[in-house]
């Protein structure tokens, strides 16, 4: 009997080397790999309940537990009331009163001349970043940055761009990269400002150094920066550098901000440049207008005397959980952002130190290859503003009590090279 396009299709993709991988790793693990969790509900203090089980919730990134704050769920919900659901028309077209608004607010709230939002950093990536090069260019990413940013660079050499890659947060192997690729018409220096697996902050003052030397502008998605690092939460970028003179930096409004969409803050000149390179912004939808309020109330809230107080709350938990994994021993990787990333080791490790974690009322991510390197799993620590102090010590007892179980990484035996880069260290 002969087989239909679409079992071909399927086939085809089933040999795919990718899809082999992870069919083999969610048979295996079947058990323990948490990665298709469903919550039938969220609460108070970061609960989350699965499978009729209420555990504590480490694993999401609304740092600043913004999520769940009055002001900002009115705010959606008026927009609700004065939008509807969608505005649909790209806005190539047209735009919603409050896109323009938001735009102008982060603008002002960030100190650049301007901000152009998409519907996600992702879009952001794969539309802004391909669309600032043509053929006469180079691209050139640090190894580590973050996927949406690698898949932006394939479209670029699609269209003829050349493309390359330096050692992750490393200047010196950024400076000779950008000779080798010399004679180029302009360069664009693609990092992150936080590395999501690793939790490691770029080395933006050397790096942009070497860019400026170059001839090079940086393009930095500070994707988990954006409302905890800097004053304001305004990123990394104004905090390393004191200016954006030479960067275009995309922020993320689902993170930290808890409602949803990207903003990629410039120039007014590159704002109108960037929305005419843009695939995405033109062939794709807008963020829908009542989470654009939520974004104009967000803003707000950044900018307001509460803000201390939650940037207060999150930096006490984040030196909690630091202090504890000090004290436990383990190698921490990152430990100055809400992220921390402890290493357990090879892939089933890691699976089973993350599973004997939910069993005792704590969920936290396992991440395995590909998302990093092989044999180097890590536990993903995500700490936010409105976690208790005691489900901290929870968090870290029930490590406390793994560590009895399984031998994991400690500090002081750990001379592995660490494959994220440089930023391996204990926290203090
Ligand atoms: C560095 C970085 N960039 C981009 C993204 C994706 O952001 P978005 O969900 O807005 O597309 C992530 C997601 O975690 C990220 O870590």
């Amino acid at each position: 009997m002969s087989t239909s396009p679409m079992q071909e299709l399927a086939g085809a993709l089933r040999n795919h080397g990718l899809v082999r991988f992870y069919e083999h790793f969610a048979a295996r693990f079947a058990d323990v790999h948490l990665k298709e969790l469903t919550l039938t509900a969220v609460g108070r203090r970061r609960a989350m309940t699965t499978s009729g089980r209420e555990l504590v919730n480490f694993g999401f990134d609304s740092f600043l537990g913004l999520d769940q704050h009055p002001r900002v769920k009115k705010a959606v919900m008026r927009g609700v009331r004065k939008w509807g659901t969608q505005f649909g028309a790209s806005r190539a077209f047209a735009s919603a009163a409050v896109n323009v608004e938001a735009e102008e607010k982060i603008a002002c709230w960030l100190g650049t001349e301007a901000a152009v939002l998409f519907p996600s950093v992702t879009l952001a990536n794969v539309g802004a970043l391909p669309g600032l090069v043509t053929s006469q260019d180079v691209l050139v990413l640090d190894q580590f940055a973050h996927n949406s940013m690698q898949e932006g660079a394939k479209i670029a050499k699609a269209n003829s761009v050349r493309i390359a890659t330096f050692a992750h947060n490393d200047p010196a192997d950024l400076e000779r990269v950008l000779q080798s690729l010399q004679p180029y018409r302009c360069a664009v220096l693609a990092i992150d400002g936080v590395y999501s697996m690793s939790g490691a902050v770029a080395r933006m003052v050397e790096l942009n150094e070497v860019a400026k030397r170059h001839h090079a502008v940086l393009f930095i998605d500070d994707a988990h920066a954006t409302g905890v690092i800097g004053e304001q939460g305004r990123g990394t970028v104004l905090q390393a550098l004191g200016s954006y003179d030479n960067t275009l930096v995309v922020g993320c409004l689902s993170k930290a901000c808890s409602v949803f969409g990207a903003f990629v803050g410039c120039t007014r000149e590159m704002r109108q440049l960037i929305k005419m390179c843009s695939s995405t912004y033109i062939f794709g939808g807008p963020v829908p207008p009542p989470y654009l309020e939520g974004v104009c109330e967000v803003i707000d809230l950044l900018q307001s005397d509460e803000y201390p107080k939650l940037r207060g709350q999150l930096d006490r938990n984040i030196a909690r959980m630091a202090a504890g994994l000090n004290r436990l021993g383990l190698v921490v990787l990152g430990g100055e952002t809400p992220i921390m990333t402890v290493l357990i080791g090879d892939e089933e490790t890691a699976l089973r130190a993350g599973k004997f974690v939910f069993e005792r009322g704590y969920y936290i991510q396992s991440v395995t290859f590909p998302a990093v390197p092989y044999h180097q799993g890590v536990l993903r620590i995500q700490i936010n503003a409105n976690h208790r102090p005691a489900a901290i010590d929870g968090l870290l007892s029930a490590l406390a009590e793994l560590q009895q179980t399984m031998p994991l990484p400690r500090i002081e035996h750990t001379r592995v090279k660490v494959n994220f880069g440089s930023d391996m260290l204990a926290v203090a």
